[in-house]
């Protein structure tokens, strides 16, 4: 029996020599969906993939949602919202002063920049009314500015799915309307009302 080198420094430090490491030949793909051919990720997916939310991942998006309400977090912004995440309100856009029927926050950027600027809200969900497989609806009750006035509001929005997981969900689609004459109100605004 011949000894090896490697043999002798394995059976004095009882360590056994490590497999020799090849360079792979072929060029994998970089996939983040892990149905997809070549996927390879240390979180292995457990279970079907998931292609409807539920009534708790739904809940989990509008906990995440109001949270950049009331506490905004710009981590947070950037793993809830979809790459391609807009949203559109008249309410919004009449406050701000942007062009009625436009989309408020053409990109996950701006609604960061936008929404990262504005003052703190208390948000109350009053009701998830809706929860399909990629799209719920909720109603909402909010304390704003001099809270002169609750105001209320209707959310509506399309989910999607970075990875068929039940983590992997994300707003896509958002669309907000409220009571935003009792929001300007509240912030200070004032109304002359039409002379009749
Ligand atoms: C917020 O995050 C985005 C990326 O998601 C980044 O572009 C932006 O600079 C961040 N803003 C702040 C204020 O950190
Ligand atoms: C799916 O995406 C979520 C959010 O990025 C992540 O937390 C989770 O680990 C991912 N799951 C898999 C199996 O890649």
């Amino acid at each position: 029996m011949k000894f090896s080198a490697i043999a002798v420094f394995s059976a004095i430090t009882g360590m056994v020599a490590a497999t020799p490491q090849y360079r792979p030949t072929t060029t994998y793909p970089t996939v983040s969906n892990p149905w997809a051919p070549g996927y390879s990720s240390p979180v292995q997916p457990t279970g079907p993939k998931v292609t409807c939310l539920t009534t708790d991942t739904a809940n989990t998006l509008i906990k995440g949602f109001a949270s950049l309400l009331t506490n905004y977090n710009n981590a947070t912004a950037g793993a809830l919202l979809a790459s391609d995440f807009t949203d559109t309100s008249d309410s919004i856009n009449q406050l701000a002063g942007y062009p009625i029927g436009s989309t408020t926050f053409p990109s996950k950027q701006a609604f960061q920049l936008g929404q990262g600027s504005q003052p703190k809200i208390d948000f109350t969900v009053l009701s998830v009314d809706e929860v399909t497989c990629t799209n719920v609806a909720f109603r909402w009750s909010a304390g704003v500015g001099k809270k002169l006035f609750p105001i209320k509001g209707i959310n509506s929005f399309v989910a999607s799915n970075l990875n068929g997981t039940d983590q992997g969900w994300q707003l896509k689609t958002m669309y907000s309307e409220f009571n935003s004459l009792g929001w300007f109100l509240n912030v200070g605004g004032q109304i002359i009302p039409p002379s009749s």
